[in-house]
C-alpha cells in the first residue's frame, strides 16, 4: 500500500509520525512510502535520511495514498485533500475536535491513538500518551530550571552553601513520575502528590516524599475500584477541600511547582489558586503541564510566562513533547508503527476489524459514520 507522511500543520508542531527507522521497516514489509518534502526537518529527520531507506519525497504525500500517518489530525483544507475509503492514523483530540464529522462525510477512517485501552498489555508499545508524557516530565523540569534564578543541587563552597531546591510535582502519571525523577537526578528535595493512593509508593521509590490527602473509606473504594481501569476518580468535596489545604501549604513553601493532572475527556483539575501563589517566594517557578486543558494553575497562560506581583513566575508551555521533536517523533512514529501492524491479517492483507479491541476503541469515523461519542 502507499503510505503518506504529509507535513504537520498545526503551528508550533514540530514532531514528525514516522522516521528513518520506521519508515524502513514499513518499506521492508512492501509498501511505498511517500514523505511530503522537509516533513521531517523540525526534527532533524531530513529528506535524505528518508530516501536512503527507500522512501519518495513528494510536494504531497495525500495524492495517492491509501495511509496517511500523522501526529496532529489533518485540519481545515488539508481534510479535504484525502480521498475516500483513507486511513488515516493520528493523535485526533477526539474530545475537542470539531472537525470529526467531516471525515465521516468523506469516508475517511480516522483512528485517534489517544483512545487506545492503556490497561491492555498488548496496546502499551502503542500508547501515545505515555510515550509523549515521559518525555514532557522531563522536559518540564528543564524548563523550568532554566527560569529559576537560583540552583537545583545543594552546593557546599567556599562563598557559603547553596540550598537545594525543593520541588513540588502535582499528579504523579507517567509525567510526573519523570518530573520527579529528574528533579530528584539535578538533585533537587522533591514533594508529590495525586489521588491516586497507588502513586505513593512510586513516588516513594523515586526518594520523593508524598503528601497525604485524608481520604474515607468511601474514597479509598472508589480509588480502588477506578485503579483497576489505571485511572483516578472524581474527588468529593471534603477531599479537595483537604487537598486544597495541604497543597497550599507545600507549594507555598516550594520553590518549584510542576502540575501535570489530567482529566481524560473533560478540562483539566484547577489545583492551584491565586491565592496560594500569591504566597510563594519571589523567584519562584510554575510550570502547568495542563495549561492547554484549562489549567491546573489559576493564572497560567497558553503559550506565555506570567510573572505575578509577587515575583512568581509561572509557564505556560504548550505541547511539550514537540520541544524535544527528535525524540518525540522517534517513540510516536514507533507507537503508530506498532499500532499500524495490528490492521493487517496474517495473510498480510490490510484489515479494519472492527472485532479487535484495540481497533474499536481508536476508530472514530469509519463507512461515512461517527462513530465516536463525546459524552
Ligand atoms: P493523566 O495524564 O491523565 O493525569 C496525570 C495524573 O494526574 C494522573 O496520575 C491522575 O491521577 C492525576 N490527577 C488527576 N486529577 C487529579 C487531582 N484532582 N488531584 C491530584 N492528581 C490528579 O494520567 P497518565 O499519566 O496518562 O496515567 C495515569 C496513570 O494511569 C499512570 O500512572 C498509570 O498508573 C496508569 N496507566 C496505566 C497503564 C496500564 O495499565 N497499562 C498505561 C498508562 C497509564
Amino acid at each position: 500500500m502507499q503510505i503518506g507522511i504529509p507535513m504537520e500543520t498545526v503551528a508550533g508542531e514540530s514532531r514528525v509520525a514516522a522516521t528513518p527507522e520506521t519508515v524502513k521497516k514499513l518499506v521492508g514489509a512492501g509498501h511505498s512510502v511517500v514523505i511530503q518534502k522537509g516533513a521531517g526537518r523540525k526534527a532533524a529527520y531530513l529528506d535524505d535520511a528518508y530516501t536512503q531507506v527507500g522512501a519518495t519525497i513528494a510536494e504531497d504525500a495525500y495524492q495517492g495514498s491509501q495511509i496517511i500517518l500523522k501526529v496532529r489530525a489533518p485540519q481545515g483544507d488539508e481534510i479535504s485533500k484525502i480521498s475516500a475509503n483513507t486511513t488515516v492514523i493520528a493523535m485526533f483530540d477526539p474530545y475537542r475536535n470539531t472537525e470529526l464529522e467531516q471525515f465521516a462525510t468523506q469516508q475517511i477512517s480516522a483512528f485517534a491513538l489517544e483512545l487506545l485501552p492503556r490497561t491492555l498489555s498488548r496496546a502499551q508499545n502503542m500508547d501515545v500518551l505515555s510515550s509523549q508524557a515521559n518525555l514532557s516530565g522531563y522536559k518540564s523540569v528543564l524548563l523550568a530550571a532554566n527560569e529559576y534564578q537560583r540552583m537545583f543541587p545543594m552546593l557546599m563552597t567556599a562563598a557559603g552553601t547553596v540550598k537545594p531546591a525543593r520541588v513540588v510535582v502535582m499528579g504523579v502519571g507517567v509525567a510526573g513520575l519523570q518530573a520527579i525523577a529528574t528533579a530528584k537526578r539535578l538533585g533537587a528535595v522533591v514533594e508529590a502528590t495525586d489521588l491516586r493512593p497507588t502513586a505513593k509508593d512510586q513516588v516513594e521509590s523515586l526518594g520523593g516524599k508524598w503528601l497525604d490527602v485524608p481520604m474515607s473509606e468511601e474514597e479509598q473504594q472508589r480509588a480502588a475500584d477506578a485503579a483497576k481501569n489505571g485511572y483516578g476518580w472524581m474527588p468529593g468535596e471534603q477531599y479537595i477541600k483537604d487537598q486544597a489545604a495541604i497543597v497550599d501549604k507545600a507549594v507555598a513553601n516550594a520553590d518549584i511547582v510542576i502540575t501535570t493532572a489530567l482529566l481524560p475527556g473533560r478540562n483539566a483539575p484547577r489545583l492551584i489558586k491565586a491565592e496560594t501563589v500569591a504566597k510563594m517566594k519571589a523567584g519562584s517557578v510554575i510550570l502547568d503541564m495542563a495549561v492547554e486543558t484549562g489549567g491546573n494553575v489559576e493564572g497560567s497562560k497558553v503559550g506565555e510566562t506570567v510573572t505575578t506581583e509577587n515575583g512568581v513566575k509561572i509557564l505556560g508551555v504548550p505541547n511539550i513533547p514537540a520541544t524535544v521533536a527528535t525524540e518525540a517523533s522517534a517513540l510516536y512514529a514507533r507507537n503508530v508503527f506498532n499500532f499500524l501492524e495490528t490492521l493487517f491479517d496474517k495473510d498480510k492483507n490490510f484489515l479494519i476489524n472492527q472485532e479487535d479491541e484495540i481497533q474499536k476503541a481508536l476508530l472514530v469515523t469509519h463507512g461515512g459514520t461517527l462513530l465516536f461519542k463525546r459524552g
